[in-house]
Order: C-alpha cells, then sequence, then structure tokens
C-alpha cells in the first residue's frame, strides 16, 4: 500500500514531518534503558549520553523507559514523571536541542513487570493470577485491572505526556511492547480476559489504544505521539504478525502519528527482540561488580532458556513490511539496522525512519560518520554486552566503551543531578 516507487524513495537523511514535529533526519536513537537515573530522577551522566547522540547527528533521539508513577516502575532507580523533576527533564532536553536534535521521551508502565522492588498488594496486569516477573522480589500474584484502574493509568499517561511537554520534550513514545502493561493487554500470553478487552486481537488493544487517543487529545497539538510495538511476540503461544497488523490498525485510527515497530518479551523472548542471544560472560561479569543478584539471575535466567539465534541484520524486515502494507500512517522500522545500506533498504521499504539502539551505543555519532562517508557500517558486533549494563551503577554502555575510554559516556556523574550537568 505505501510502498513508494523508486523516483520518491526518500534519502535517510532528509527531513521528515512527524505530526506537529520536523526532524532533520529520519535516523532515531532508540529507547535504551540508560540506567542513569538515581531516585526516580535523571542524571547529569543521562545528558551527557544525550547530548552525545544529538552532537552525533540523530534526528531524534528518545529517553528510555519514564515511568507514568512510582508504582509503573519495574526498577527502583527508575525515573518517574513527577513535577519536582522538571529542571532535570529540562536540562537534558535543553542539551539535546543545543545540538540539533529532537528529544522523545518514552513514557511506560511496567503493570506486573516489577523486578526490581517489593510492590505493597498486587501489581495491576491484564489478567490474575502467577507473576513469573515477579519471583525474586516477592511480587508473586497480579490482578486484573477493572475499569477504574484502566481509568486511572490512562490519565497518568496523560499527566505524563504534559509533563513531557512542560519538560521541552518533542514527541512522546507509548511503550506499548516488550511485556510491559499495555503490552501485557496486547499479548495473549498474559490476556486471558473475556471482557472486551480480551480474545481477538482487536479487543486485547482496546485498552491501549484508549490510552494513546487520551494522550493525543491531551498533547498532540503540540507532541508528536508514537507507540512502539510489537509486529510479533516470537513465541508461537504470542502474539503473531497478524494480531501486530490488527495492533498497527488500531492504533492508526486511535491517530498515533508514527509507530515504532519492534518484538519480543522481556520474560519470555529477548532472543526474538534482540535477534540475537544474551550475553552470558557480560552478566556474570556485571553480577560480579555489582553483587546485584536479582537483575543477573533474571538476565541469566532469561539467557538459560532463550532458543539459540544467529543475528541477522534488519531481522524484523519481514515482519515490519507486512504492516506497512496494511497501513498508511508513518512507521519507523527497527531491528538489526548496521549500516546506510540497511538504513537505505528500510526507505526502499516504505518506511519513514530508521531506529537503532546497539549501532548508537557502540557509535553515538554513526549518522555523522554516515553524511561524511567516513562510515558505511557501525562497529557493533551484536555481542549484547550493552544490555548487561542495564543493572550496572555506572548505566549503559557499550562494552568496547570501556571505563578508559574518555569518549564513554559512564555514569562517573551519577551523583550529580541533571541540573548540574
Ligand atoms: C541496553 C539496551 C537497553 C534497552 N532498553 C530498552 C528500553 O528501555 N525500552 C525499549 O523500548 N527498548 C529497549 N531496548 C530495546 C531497543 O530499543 C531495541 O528495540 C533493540 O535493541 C533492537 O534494536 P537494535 O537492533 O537497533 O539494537 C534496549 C536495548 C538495549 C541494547
Amino acid at each position: 500500500m505505501n510502498t513508494p516507487d523508486t523516483q520518491s524513495i526518500p534519502s535517510p537523511f532528509e527531513p521528515f514531518n512527524l505530526g506537529p514535529l520536523t526532524l532533520r533526519n529520519r535516523f532515531i536513537k532508540s529507547g535504551a534503558n540508560e540506567a542513569m537515573c538515581l531516585d526516580g530522577r535523571p542524571t547529569a551522566a543521562l545528558v551527557n549520553h544525550h547530548r552525545e547522540l544529538a552532537a552525533g547527528g540523530v534526528g531524534m533521539t528518545t529517553a528510555a523507559y519514564l515511568a507514568v508513577s512510582a508504582i509503573g516502575r519495574t526498577l527502583p532507580n527508575q525515573t518517574w514523571l513527577r513535577d519536582e523533576i522538571l529542571p532535570d527533564l529540562r536540562a537534558l532536553t535543553d542539551a539535546v536541542h543545543a545540538e540539533g536534535a529532537a528529544i522523545s521521551a518514552q513514557i511506560t508502565h511496567g503493570g506486573s513487570f516489577v523486578t526490581g522492588m517489593h510492590a505493597k498488594g498486587r501489581l495491576m496486569s491484564a489478567s490474575s493470577g502467577l507473576n513469573p516477573a515477579g519471583l525474586m522480589k516477592g511480587n508473586l500474584l497480579q490482578r486484573k485491572m477493572n475499569e477504574a484502574d484502566m481509568a486511572q493509568v490512562t490519565a497518568e499517561f496523560v499527566e505524563a505526556a504534559k509533563l513531557a511537554r512542560a519538560g521541552g520534550f518533542d514527541a512522546v513514545e507509548i511503550h506499548m511492547g516488550h511485556g510491559y502493561l499495555l503490552n501485557q493487554f496486547i499479548s495473549p500470553m498474559s490476556n486471558r480476559r473475556n471482557d472486551e478487552y480480551g480474545g481477538s486481537a482487536e479487543n486485547r488493544v482496546r485498552f491501549p489504544a484508549r490510552v494513546l487517543r487520551a494522550v493525543r487529545e491531551a498533547v498532540g497539538e503540540d507532541l508528536a505521539v508514537l507507540a512502539k510495538i510489537n509486529v510479533a511476540d516470537g513465541p508461537s503461544r504470542g502474539a503473531t504478525v497478524e494480531d501486530g497488523i490488527v495492533t498497527a490498525q488500531v492504533l492508526q485510527d486511535a491517530g498515533a502519528h508514527m509507530l515504532v515497530l519492534s518484538g519480543g518479551r522481556n520474560v519470555e523472548s529477548t532472543w526474538f527482540m534482540f535477534g540475537s542471544n544474551m550475553n552470558r560472560e557480560e552478566i556474570i561479569k556485571v553480577m560480579k561488580l555489582t553483587g546485584d543478584r536479582l537483575g543477573a539471575f533474571m538476565m541469566k535466567a532469561a539467557a538459560a532458556s532463550e532458543r539459540k539465534i544467529d543475528f541477522r541484520e534488519m531481522y524484523f524486515r519481514e515482519y515490519s513490511r507486512k504492516i506497512r502494507a496494511a497501513v498508511d500512517l508513518p512507521l519507523a522500522y527497527l531491528g538489526g539496522v548496521k549500516s546506510l545500506d540497511n538504513a537505505e533498504t528500510a526507505m526502499a521499504d516504505g518506511f519513514d525512519c530508521v531506529v537503532m539502539a546497539r549501532a548508537l551505543l557502540r557509535d553515538p555519532d554513526l549518522v555523522a560518520q554516515f553524511r561524511s562517508g567516513a562510515m558505511r557500517e557501525s562497529r557493533c558486533d551484536n555481542c549484547n554486552g550493552c544490555v548487561a549494563y542495564i543493572y550496572h551503577p555506572d548505566g549503559t554502555r557499550c562494552v568496547y566503551r570501556g571505563a578508559n575510554d574518555p569518549q564513554a559516556n559512564r555514569i562517573y556523574a551519577s551523583l550529580h543531578s541533571a541540573r548540574s550537568s
């Protein structure tokens, strides 16, 4: 439906109109939990990290994993959006804008995926029952959300989006993938409801679409409103690409300015999310360094149960093209983009933007390097070592940008607030 003819294929360096926002080019840094936050607020290291990405040429960078409420956090230090951190958010967005890039806030609610702290009472999810993700912190049971819960969470997403606007963000990305609360509705692996929010793919996306519609109504004139969805979950009992198509169609009708196409679930299918296996050695190393047995255990357990898989560049391409063919709204390709050729292929496939996580952790100035012709390919070797550093107090980093690399974005400044950057 939306595949361009050769004449009209844009260059990934061309600007792109994304709702009320114009991006200087079509390269977006994916939301990738930087872990550079302390006591629920951004740090100076986070500001440096995104400043470096912006200076490196991306059109837009994404501040990952900002919870819409304290109970919506997965990890104790994770930022949650509230008035008192507005100056920290401003420091972050000002730094990115000064380098000419836009910045999106990925807003999320963990639902029952709370791995880093004990929550009082049962955590909310689409359905009640056992909560495997809560094993280590005693969050063993989850409860099915009722209408009042849904109204409250919808209002929290709206307030978070308004706060993001007040904090200077240009876009919000509502996280509907990877096993967080809104995905717990979309995925048949976690949604066993038999009301209008369960059963068919249309029903399962009803609540996430309600959230998106409310956010779009509240801030959509001023901010681009994106959603990150799964093209599929990976396991055969999970959401299929046919479900992904329905999800995309419903979110298009709900008014999304663009969808970021991802896949996989944190507990069941990280191999699908990353198109490759977790890095056990690095996980064990981080465990020894930090004594964070919980995080390490979770990641090791996920690594041990995962299917063996060989990395392929653009590993979501077949799935994402099916979604491209079924909807008209802008779509961002994500998953194994490493080279300028990959980005151009995504444009030729009819995608509007390309989103990268690991390649930009390895080479934050990759877009500038592509533009100058100095590099055509990222040096990322898909080792997935970076993923282990979500649990390191220094924050997420590429393992090849080590502690002695003066350019690395370590959280050495972690004890300073974003305001002091
Ligand atoms: C260290 C790390 C942390 C991540 N954290 C998040 C996150 O907070 N939110 C999210 O939506 N995806 C997260 N992801 C997934 C990425 O956004 C992306 O979907 C995935 O890495 C595939 O893209 P890539 O092949 O360009 O790396 C993370 C990825 C990495 C490597």
